[in-house]
């Protein structure tokens, strides 16, 4: 069986061919013009979607060896992200679905994530723990199967990304902070300064991260009168990170050894960062616990998850599912619950 998968929604175009859980394609097209913006302008996000797509989705085709008539099935993301540019993809995956005749799988973006382990290799067992954290989400999720899922906690405010951003933002960087604050934490003491680890000794798996953000924004106030010297840089990107790393691993940690499950996936793009890459290898290879975080490519939004997550779908073939159905709609903010 080979998916063609369609991601749009945000910043990246991304279309990918997966077939029996192998990655033959996968390309991303990353909107650099925000950076210049500060952040995402979802208006111009969704006019690159439209003037790309059609591109980036022949250059998956390509690369995977095949044409949209060997594919057996389209799996687009739906929901959550921003309008504009969920309705680029959705709409650009169900012309292709009418025209060629083939299924079509809506996805949900954050069920990627969750998934994403499996483009890694497919002998991870049932039930694991993924910890999602990117630009718009941090949330634990235990998984039973790939119908059953249930978010355990989730952040009360910003996301981790989120953190990384605006904190870059106070420190003078550009944006996406995140990989900035990761590469200039390598030269400096994550000692230096402490800030607070919100919620790190609650009872539950919830983070926050926004009074980090107003702790980092009194200190720069109160400490270099606003304007953080040259010097001083390196030592709090990786203070601030130190912070927002250790919550992470430490409610991880705490949803393995509660729930006495041992596998624990890392994904969304935040898991591209270094440090937390190498806490948690040290923190859970040593206990045992099995660790997977996806390669770079596949933790950043990527069409990938979207593909081999839309085949277990289709080789499990829901009766109930129609995947003729047009009629679902993009959707920027699906309602969450803990317990799903
Ligand atoms: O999953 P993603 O590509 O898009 C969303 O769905 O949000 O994640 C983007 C987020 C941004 O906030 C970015 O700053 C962060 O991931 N990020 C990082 C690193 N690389 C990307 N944060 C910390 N360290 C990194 N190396
Ligand atoms: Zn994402």
């Amino acid at each position: 069986m080979k998916i063609l998968g369609i991601e749009t929604s945000c910043d990246e175009t991304s279309a990918a061919v997966v077939s029996n859980g192998a990655t033959l394609s996968n390309v991303i097209s990353s909107q650099t013009v925000h950076n210049y913006f500060g952040g995402v302008v979802p208006e111009i996000a969704s006019r690159i979607h439209i003037q790309i797509i059609s591109k980036v989705v022949k250059d998956a085709l390509n690369k995977a060896n095949t044409t949209i008539e060997g594919i057996d099935g389209i799996s687009v993301t739906f929901q959550p992200g921003l309008i504009g540019s969920l309705v680029v993809g959705t709409n650009f995956a169900k012309a292709l679905s009418l025209r060629y005749n083939k299924p079509i799988i809506p996805i949900d973006h954050i069920e990627g994530h969750i998934y994403s382990g499996f483009l890694e290799g497919l002998d991870i067992e049932f039930p694991f723990i993924t910890l999602v954290v990117s630009g718009g989400h941090t949330a634990i999720f235990v998984v039973k199967s790939f119908n059953d899922f249930e978010m355990i906690g989730a952040t009360r405010d910003d996301a981790a990304g989120e953190a990384f951003d605006k904190i870059g933002k106070l420190l003078g960087l550009g944006y996406p902070a995140g990989p900035l604050i990761d590469k200039l934490a390598k030269n400096g003491n994550p000692h230096k300064y402490h800030f607070p680890r919100g919620l790190i000794s609650s009872d539950d798996y919830d983070f926050s991260f926004s009074g980090l953000k107003t702790a980092v924004r009194y200190f720069i106030q109160k400490t270099f009168n606003g304007s953080v010297p040259e010097n001083e840089l390196a030592d709090l990107c990786a203070s601030v990170q130190e912070a927002i790393v250790e919550v992470l691993i430490v409610k991880s940690q705490k949803a393995i050894e509660k729930l006495g499950i041992n596998t624990l996936v890392i994904a969304g793009g935040v898991s591209a960062n270094s440090r937390l890459r190498e806490l948690a290898a040290d923190t859970f290879s040593k206990k045992g616990i099995k660790l997977i975080i996806p390669k770079i490519q596949y933790c950043m939004d990527n069409a990938a998850m979207i593909a081999i997550l839309g085949e277990f779908k289709l080789i499990e073939k829901n009766e109930s599912f129609n995947f003729f159905d047009y009629s679902f709609k993009a959707n920027p903010t699906p309602k969450r619950s803990k317990n799903r």
